[in-house]
């Protein structure tokens, strides 16, 4: 029986992909106002503008690739039962052949009815625009959850976390609740793992192994030690 590692993945991961994390020098909040762009009030403001600057991620993502990091955790899955619960909205875990990936907060891939949060499509190309309506007439938006709306998908993932019998946190600040809040439904005794080249405070987080690397040369790490871990189990 494999054991299950459940992982918590967030902007850092996809960095090496080229693609910009949020809090980082030079990161995307440096050059757009959240408040303008992630927010149901700014949909409402103005409509236009955060259609471009979620059309404008979606084009970028059509053009990279998964990297290392997102390869390494899928071949993971060759040892481990792995969950991947990722605040990323882009899909280079699945593109690197991750097959357990939850969204916490949505998929830049996907739009969905403003009449009915429940009518979810896949967006052919990159371009969203005013005027694209879902069946019941409706304005489509991004599949995206803004600041300020639920996370639905947040009981799922504290279930999944309390059966993990290996957390691993990787590229990710630990900035933004919910998400930084499932670290809390570890069981007691888990060995956590914590990939990420900055600084964090976690002296609050149990049996933690901090691995200070980018996340492809710390997923690297983490394989060595964890097959030895599957090789003594079996
Ligand atoms: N490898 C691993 N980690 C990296 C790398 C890298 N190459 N480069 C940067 N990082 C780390 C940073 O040190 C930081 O801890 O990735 C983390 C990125 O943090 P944020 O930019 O805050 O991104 P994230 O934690 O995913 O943000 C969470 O906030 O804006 C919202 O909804 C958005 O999902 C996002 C959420």
């Amino acid at each position: 029986m494999k054991k299950r590692l459940v992982v918590l993945s967030g902007a850092g991961v996809s960095a090496e992909s080229g693609i910009k994390t949020f809090r980082d020098s030079g990161g995307l909040w440096e050059e757009y106002d959240i408040m303008e762009v992630a927010t149901p009030q700014a949909w409402n403001r103005n409509m236009d503008l955060v259609l471009e600057f979620y059309n404008q991620r979606r084009k970028q993502l059509m053009e990279v690739q998964p990297n290392a990091a997102h390869f390494a955790l899928a071949e993971l899955e060759k040892y481990f039962d792995v969950h991947i619960i990722t605040q990323n909205v882009d899909d280079l875990h699945e593109r690197a052949g991750s097959t357990k990936v939850m969204h916490l907060h949505g998929e830049l891939k996907k739009v969905r009815s403003t009449a009915d949060p429940d009518l979810v499509y896949k967006l052919n190309g990159w371009e969203l625009k005013k005027g694209d309506t879902c069946e019941l007439g409706s304005q489509l938006r991004p599949h995206i959850v803004w600041f300020g709306e639920e996370v639905p998908m947040i009981p799922a993932a504290a279930e999944l976390t309390k059966t993990a019998d290996i957390f691993l946190i990787v590229g990710t600040s630990l900035n933004v609740y919910p998400a930084a809040s499932l670290v809390g439904y570890v069981k007691r005794g888990t060995p956590i793992y914590l990939i990420d080249p900055g600084h964090l405070a976690v002296s609050h987080i149990p049996n933690l192994t901090f691995i200070k690397e980018k996340a492809s040369v710390g997923m690297e790490r983490l394989k060595e030690i964890l097959l030895k871990l599957a090789d003594k189990n079996q």
